[in-house]
């Protein structure tokens, strides 16, 4: 039973972001390719920027993720772009590609840009300077230094990168990243008041200052934070079966309602009415143990070297759908959400260099949701979890996202109360768990259309009520 009075929240567009780092092939050979036969005048690939609009990506974070932590961003501006060793990915970085390629890249995609300041090396000085280059008015050092009049007007900022995680270049303290971020914020909404920010908050519901982080760090930047993010990766080796890894958006669930407690308590002992903003800027499936070459400080650094390449399967499919269905529940508190990552790291689009570009069988649940997953999200009450599904409201009608989880067919009984709509179309992706698409099998896992509501075996399923 839907009961169109029973609303969480509006979606907000922003949930259905994606993240581009420089990372492995992520920028070069993934968004940005000048020998490519696609590319564009500015060298980006025009193949990957059709399938970045067809999947729907509203926002995207920029340069990093832990390449951020140690990135001086001068270096990707201007003439002279030096040649750099970046720690986070033992790689060589040409800086080819850097701020004012990724807002045109951003520009062109249709995409709003996310862009994320260094809190590893750096600090205040080079965030008040990065922001005057993009968003201020010409008239002082760095916004004449910017190649272009127009101000480009970026409204969200990261303040830093899973800073407390080791493998972080700067590693902090909640107290030390607390303070450097509330100094930083302070000094950026002067210069830029209009600007959103983002917190770091942990890295995963693992890391051992899981909760007290958020809790301190929040204490600390209360003025000037609008959004604390939260980062989740799931791989399937991690799990005891597929029935385990198929139920792992119920971590994430979790997270949300802690990270949500937690602020609406720093709320509480601030006797504030602020209502902090979730932001999942990382969040996917990752097959870390079965594809680990994404680590390792030694050997020669490489330039743009195959990280993270992982082949997505159904199974993968499956989880990428009940997490957007869980990001989708939470959209009273959850604003911003970052499919990591966009193009052949984590992806749900890979290509090959000077080959095609395809899409991953992750690719799919994400361009629905994308695609019908705005409006109002209704509270949908399911009896056990072998069904994971959530309702959206717009002008047209009802959308219900559902994954079966179970190996039987399920029937779904949707009644709408007060509404008069009926089942117009009904779309799954399943298969065998283990398929994936490949560059020579691109479409081996597709959703297809079915009559009627019932839910297949192990399937993600759109159904559109008018
Ligand atoms: O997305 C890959 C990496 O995962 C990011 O750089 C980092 O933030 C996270 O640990």
């Amino acid at each position: 039973m839907i009961d169109p009075a029973f609303k969480v929240g509006e979606v907000d567009d922003r949930l259905f972001g994606s993240f581009v780092e420089h990372m492995g092939r992520a920028v070069y050979g993934g968004i940005y390719e000048p020998t490519h036969p696609s590319a564009t005048a500015d060298g980006f690939r025009g193949d990957v920027l059709a399938l970045v609009r067809e999947m729907g990506v509203s926002l995207v974070r920029y340069p990093g993720g832990n390449f951020v932590s140690a990135y001086d961003w001068e270096d990707g501006v201007g003439p002279e772009r030096p040649t750099r060793l970046d720690l986070a990915w033992h790689s060589i970085e040409p800086n080819t590609f850097g701020t004012d390629e990724f807002l045109r890249w951003a520009a062109v995609a249709g995409i709003e840009p996310l862009l994320a300041v260094n809190l590893g090396t750096r600090g205040i000085d080079a965030a008040r300077a990065l922001l005057e280059y993009v968003n201020a008015p010409r008239g002082t050092k760095w916004a004449d230094m910017r190649p272009r009049d127009e101000p480009y007007g970026v409204k969200l900022w990261c303040l830093g990168n899973e800073m407390d995680g080791p493998w972080q270049v700067g590693q902090k303290t909640a107290v030390e990243y607390g303070r450097l971020a509330a100094e930083t914020g302070k000094a950026m909404k002067w210069v830029d008041p209009s600007i959103e920010l983002c917190v770091v908050g942990s890295s995963n519901s693992s890391m051992p200052t899981f909760g007290s982080w958020e809790d301190t760090v929040l204490d600390l930047t209360w003025e000037i934070a609008d959004h604390i993010s939260l980062h989740t990766y799931y791989d399937p080796a991690k799990f005891e079966d597929v029935d385990a890894y198929l139920r792992c958006s119920q971590d994430l669930d979790r997270m949300i309602d802690t990270v949500v407690a937690t602020a609406d308590a720093v709320a509480g002992r601030k006797r504030s009415r602020k209502r902090i903003g979730i932001s999942v800027d990382e969040w996917n499936v990752w097959h870390q143990t079965a594809n680990p070459h994404h680590v390792g400080h030694d050997g020669p650094f490489k330039h743009a070297p195959a990280l993270a390449e992982d082949e997505h399967t159904v199974a993968d499919a499956l989880v990428v759908g009940c997490l957007l269905i869980t990001l989708l529940r939470h959209a009273d508190r959850v604003r911003i959400g970052c499919l990591a990552q966009l193009v052949n790291v984590i992806p749900p689009i890979r290509t090959s260099n000077g080959g095609p570009a395809w899409r991953q069988t992750t690719f799919h649940p994400f361009a629905h949701a994308a695609r019908f997953g705005h409006g109002t999200v209704l509270r949908v009450e399911l009896a056990g979890d072998e069904v994971e599904a959530t309702a959206v409201r717009d002008g047209d009608g009802v959308t219900v996202f559902a994954v079966n989880r179970s190996a039987g067919t399920t029937p779904l009984d949707l009644v709408v109360r007060d509404l008069d709509l009926t089942v117009t179309e009904h779309l799954v992706l399943d298969g065998e768990l283990g398929a994936s698409n490949t560059a020579e099998h691109p479409d081996r896992v597709t959703p297809r259309r079915v009559a009627g509501a019932e839910l297949p075996p192990r399937s993600w399923n759109v159904l559109r009520l008018t």
